[in-house]
């Protein structure tokens, strides 16, 4: 398994390009299902949980065609869906276990196939995850749904209805997974309580460019009302506001200054905030950020996770790092997750000084340096922040299970070496 090693102690200075973001790009790939037209993805970002999806989707039947096109003046991945053969209507558990977001054909599915089976993921390393929001909205549209072998199977035989539905908490995936069985259902569908995040909205645009009929998009009250068919579409993925959130605590950590092209300030204004009253200066314009850390002394400062635009729980390990390394204390609360503090141990092999209390809370008290360790983490942002910790810390880090990484970091290594890091991946077999 490949490792990333670190040498920490270069102040990072130059521009990191944005790339598109992972968690909008998997719900707009599987909205590529409701539709027997082609649809095509631009600043699709290249990583492994798009080919897991991708080999996902091959498997059910969709044609995928890929090219590499210049979006936002970079080369980027375009890709071409077409759903018009569907053979098998079944997300087996060898793909879903590799992919949560595998989820995301569940909705889409049932609509236009009115049949689904799908294995259930199960917990993962930040919580238990569970699907029951996902699950009874379906129900409440008239899908039959019975767990039988670890799957889900759910008909529908005279298709999906119309239905007023609660959500209990504002999650973004029965968001987009309600969303993509609603524009095909008959009648309305009204969501209350559904989520707000930016990746939403952009699945919103791709299904309106479908020719669904979707009100309410930016709010937590979605009407969509359902028509018969949908037709293919163009569209692109948007930036990825935590890939940019996690660069500019790169810049911060390590006391440089990077502008983080094509990143969407508006979509990052709780993190941004923060770094402010970290002391850290941010210059936003229409399509860039400018993080400056130059001379400047970082404090510490609370966060308190939250659905957006709260500030992203996907921010949490990557602050905490800046934090270990802050003048002062800081509180962090995270609200969304129920275990997301598993770098928190990896932290303090490096020296930080953290007290978790309870399983919600940690203190971090900032300490005058890190220095560099063997690491691992068990999930991908609490990885990133291992990176973080690594960039500023005296000595060599080393930080293995580089493959959660890869899950949702497009040219790590190329981005930071670009902007002066000493970072390096070390190739090794499986
Ligand atoms: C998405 O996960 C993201 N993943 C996560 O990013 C992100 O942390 C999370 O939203 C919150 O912002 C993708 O977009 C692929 P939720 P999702 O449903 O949709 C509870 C990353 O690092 N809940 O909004 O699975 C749940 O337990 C990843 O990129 C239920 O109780 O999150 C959690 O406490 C990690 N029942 C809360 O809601 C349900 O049926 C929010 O979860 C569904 C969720």
């Amino acid at each position: 398994m490949d490792k990333i090693k670190i040498i920490g102690g270069n102040k990072l200075n130059g521009k990191i390009y944005i790339s598109g973001a992972k968690n909008a790009a998997l719900p707009l790939v599987c909205a590529s299902l409701l539709t027997k037209e082609p649809v095509t993805l631009k600043n699709v970002p290249a990583l492994s949980d798009i080919t897991f999806l991708n080999s996902l989707l091959n498997y059910m039947g969709l044609k995928i065609s890929e090219k590499e096109e210049i979006y936002g003046g970079h080369i980027t991945k375009t890709y071409t869906y077409q759903a018009d053969e569907i053979k098998e209507l079944i997300a087996p558990y060898d793909f879903v276990r590799k992919m949560r977001a595998s989820y995301y054909v569940l909705g889409p599915v049932l609509a236009r196939f009115h049949h689904v089976e799908f294995s259930l993921p199960g917990g993962c390393a930040i919580g238990a995850r569970p699907m029951d929001i996902h699950l009874s909205s379906l129900e409440q549209m008239g899908a039959a749904i019975e767990i039988k072998n670890g799957y889900v199977i759910a008909d529908a035989p005279q298709g999906l209805k119309g239905s007023h539905i609660i959500f209990s908490k504002a999650s973004v995936g029965a968001t987009c997974n309600i969303l993509m069985a609603a524009v095909l259902a008959e009648g309305v569908t009204k969501i209350e309580n559904a989520a707000k995040e930016p990746e939403i909205e952009n699945l919103i645009d791709l299904l309106s460019a479908m020719g669904a009929k979707i009100f309410g998009r930016g709010t937590s009250i979605l009407t969509i009302e359902g028509v018969k068919e949908l037709h293919g579409a163009t569209h692109a993925v948007i930036a990825d506001r935590i890939e940019a959130g996690s660069y500019a605590i790169a810049a911060a950590i390590t006391k440089g200054k990077i502008e983080l092209i094509n990143a969407n300030p508006e979509h990052l204004q709780q993190p941004l905030r923060t770094l402010e009253k970290m002391g850290v200066t941010v210059e936003e314009k229409e399509n860039s950020i400018i993080i400056d850390a130059q001379n400047k002394t970082i404090f510490g400062e609370d966060i308190y996770t939250d659905y957006y635009p709260g500030f992203p729980t996907d921010l949490q390990a990557q602050y905490m790092a800046l934090m270990t390394v802050a003048e002062g204390a800081s509180l962090v609360t995270e609200s969304i997750w129920e275990n997301r503090f598993m770098h928190v141990p990896e932290l303090c092999r490096m020296g930080a000084n953290i007290n978790i209390h309870g399983h919600a809370s940690a203190i971090i008290r900032g300490v005058k340096k890190l220095s560099g360790a063997p690491v691992m983490a068990t999930d991908l942002r609490a990885s990133f922040a291992l990176v973080l910790a690594g960039l500023v810390a005296e000595g060599e880090t080393i930080i293995n299970r580089v493959y959660h990484l890869d899950r949702g970091y497009e040219h790590l290594e190329e981005k930071l070496k670009a902007v002066g890091a000493n970072i390096e991946r070390i190739k090794e077999p499986d």
